[in-house]
């Protein structure tokens, strides 16, 4: 899998044209894109890119990429991000590396967000196999996982080596998983509708295309744009 997401990963930077703005997302497929465009910049492509984490700002700098900030560059051409669950309207979670908010923010922003994974995140529904990470704040944070709670999920607050996971906003994550998620878009106001709660890791409407690594090729799946 690991194998396939690389070759998906690669291939999604051929939507990428000298003197863009681009958007880099954050996890183990988005490395292997960042790590491309490393190359492609090595050769003499021209692009500014706008980081959705830490991590990623960090690599971006060591493969010799230009990282600007999405307040210099508000519109971002090309985002090339990673997912965890791609259902089948193209309907995402992501979260599981942490930087939700961030790429929430980005792909928001972006024209042509194309996200890659390998074919077993592709899922009937969001949350089939995930929990949703939520992030959010640390002031009052039991009671916003109580709250959650009465969503009628099951609440784990994400740790990391013994403690609470921070994120690079300074905030937590609750992953919530549900039993069954039969309206997306009704559950996302209503996560997001409690106080405390920053952002959730469904991300609906916002993929262009995703690249899906398997065996033998690379498939590519496409959604009307906003
Ligand atoms: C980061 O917070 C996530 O949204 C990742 O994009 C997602 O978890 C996919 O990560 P991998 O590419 O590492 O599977």
């Amino acid at each position: 899998m690991e194998e396939y997401r690389r070759r998906a990963a690669e291939k999604a930077t051929e939507y990428l044209k000298d003197g863009m703005v681009i958007g880099l997302g954050t996890g183990r497929t988005a490395t292997y894109a960042i790590r491309k465009i490393g190359k492609l910049v090595r050769a003499g492509m021209k692009i500014t890119a706008v980081s959705t984490s830490d991590a990623t700002t960090a690599l971006a700098g060591a493969e010799g990429i230009n990282v600007s900030s999405l307040d210099e560059h508000p519109v971002i051409d090309v985002t090339i991000d990673g997912a965890d669950e791609v259902d089948p309207s193209l309907n995402l979670v992501k979260g599981k590396g942490g930087a939700l908010l961030r790429e929430k923010i980005i792909a928001y922003s972006t024209r042509d967000e194309i996200i890659v994974v390998d074919e077993s995140k592709l899922v009937g529904r969001l949350g089939e196999k995930e929990a949703i990470p939520v992030e959010i704040l640390k002031f009052g944070y039991l009671n916003t996982v109580s709250h959650l709670s009465d969503l009628g999920c099951s609440v784990a607050l994400r740790m990391q080596d013994g403690h609470l996971f921070v994120t690079d906003n300074g905030n937590y994550i609750a992953d919530c998983r549900f039993t069954s998620i039969n309206q997306p878009s009704e559950l996302h106001s209503r996560i997001n509708t409690i106080p405390g709660v920053i952002d959730n890791g469904m991300f609906l409407g916002m993929a262009a295309r995703v690249l899906v690594g398997r065996e033998r090729e690379v498939t590519v799946l496409e959604r009307k744009r906003r």
